[in-house]
């Protein structure tokens, strides 16, 4: 297993091309089953959650050709309705398939996902509502068994307990090609959900309320191919706006969106963080002179503050003027990178689903181990300012969502080595 190992106390000064989104990605390629004609997605980011859902669909029948970040999956033959245990394991957003093969073939065989390190993170909304459509779903043996009505799904008014990007998507998709019209109350609003929508009305699907937590779809008997781009990856550019912040510097963010960004751009302003987007859509990250204050942030569903970016926001409170508290809502065991700091000097006293953040004059490098995909690159950004060297093992978890993050980080200054074990 492949460990980084960072000398830390360098500026990062210079430019990071940010890629497509990892959670856009995923969703957006499952849509594919949805129609028998050929999809070509471009700024596809080069990941291995994307390779493990290419493999996924390769083993379901899909054709599928890739250039560089265009990718084209065409399911014209799709030969089997089956996720099987062994792929869907290595990818839990491989349960996206569930309602785009129950829409499109009234069948699926998708194996539970199974929990991960941050939660259980069960799925159980999605089966309920997929219920709610007509769908006859048995568990058993660690797979869900779904068939749709012999004449497909039915449209139904949904009402989700809590927000689920998950099982607003899965659903989405299902209702898109369902007979009649289906409403999702209380619906995700991550922009990953709306560019899942904004394809599907591409290939001809009937939706409304998008951006909104009520979503509204009339099913069409069938849907088109399409082209589109996977939208800028939101927690990439959070995470290296967050860097720049904790090493100071200058570094110029492109490709991105700011507008993606609504409630970490407050958050760094207060910490003492200048963000900028000039004319031609660059975004430049600047540590103002003295120093990163604590701030205390709280994750919600979109537009809250991303869960995805807690780990690393957690990161730079370590070192910031002041004491700052960290709750995360979203997921219950979302806290695992609080040893592996402490283990670098951080001083961190978790209550709960609370953290207690105090900075501290500087972090010493040590040997951490990743556990998870946002708390493997928030032990990075330790490692870039700790004192000395810092080894993170099982970097595998980082490969899952950051495309190429030693290069570049490297290319601003950063010293990273990836040592192949
Ligand atoms: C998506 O996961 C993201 N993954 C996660 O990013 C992200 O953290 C999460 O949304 C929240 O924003 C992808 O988009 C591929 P949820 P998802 O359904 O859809 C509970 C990363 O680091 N829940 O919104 O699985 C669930 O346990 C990953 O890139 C149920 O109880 O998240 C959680 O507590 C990590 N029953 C909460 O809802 C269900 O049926 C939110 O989960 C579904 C969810």
């Amino acid at each position: 297993m492949d460990k980084l190992r960072i000398t830390g106390g360098q500026q990062l000064n210079g430019t990071i091309e940010i890629g497509g989104a990892k959670n856009a990605a995923l969703p957006l390629m499952t849509a594919s089953v949805l129609t028998a004609e050929p999809v070509l997605f471009n700024n596809v980011p080069d990941l291995m959650d994307v390779k493990s859902l290419i493999d996924l669909l390769n083993d379901m029948g899909a054709n599928i050709t890739r250039d560089g970040s265009n990718l084209t999956i065409d399911n014209k033959s799709m030969t089997s309705t089956k996720a099987s245990y062994d792929l869907v394991r290595k990818m839990r957003a491989s349960v996206l398939v569930l309602g785009p093969l129950l829409a499109r073939f009234g069948t699926a065989e998708v194996s539970l996902p199974g929990g991960c390190a941050i939660g259980t993170r069960p799925v159980d909304m999605h089966i309920s509502a997929l219920e709610q459509m007509g769908a006859k779903i048995e568990i058993k043996d660690g797979y869900i068994y779904a068939t749709a009505p012999e004449n497909g799904l039915n449209g139904a008014e949904i009402v989700f307990s809590q927000k689920s990007v998950g099982a607003t998507e899965n659903l989405l998709m299902a209702a898109s090609l369902a007979n009649g019209h289906t409403i999702l109350h209380n619906a995700a609003r991550e922009p990953e959900v709306t560019d899942l929508a904004e394809l599907l009305i591409k290939m001809g699907a009937k939706i409304t309320g998008l951006g909104t937590d009520n979503l509204e779809i009339t099913g069409v008997s069938e849907l088109s191919g399409a082209e589109h781009a996977v939208i800028p990856d939101r927690i990439e550019t959070g995470t290296y706006m967050i860097a720049t912040a904790m090493t100071g510097g200058r570094v110029v963010l492109k490709n991105a969106r700011l507008d993606l960004l609504d409630a970490l751009l407050p958050v760094l302003k207060m910490a003492g963080v200048d963000i900028e987007q000039i004319e031609n859509g660059d975004i430049i990250v600047e540590r103002a002179g003295n120093g990163l204050n604590s701030v205390d942030i709280t994750t919600k569903p979109y537009p809250g503050f991303p869960t995805d970016l807690q780990a690393q926001l957690m990161a730079m409170l370590t070192v910031a003027n002041g004491a700052g508290i960290v709750d995360e809502t979203i997921f219950e065991n979302r806290f695992m990178h609080v040893p592996e700091l402490i283990r670098m000097g951080a001083d961190i006293t978790v209550k709960g689903s609370s953290a207690l953040v105090r900075g501290v004059e500087q972090l010493k490098g040590a040997e951490v181990m990743a556990t998870d995909l946002r708390a493997s690159v928030s032990l990075i950004l330790a490692g870039l300012v700790a004192e000395g060297t810092t080894v993170v093992n099982r970097i595998y978890h980082l490969d899952r969502g950051y495309e190429n993050l030693e290069q570049k980080l490297g290319a601003c200054g950063a010293k990273l080595e990836r040592i192949k074990t």
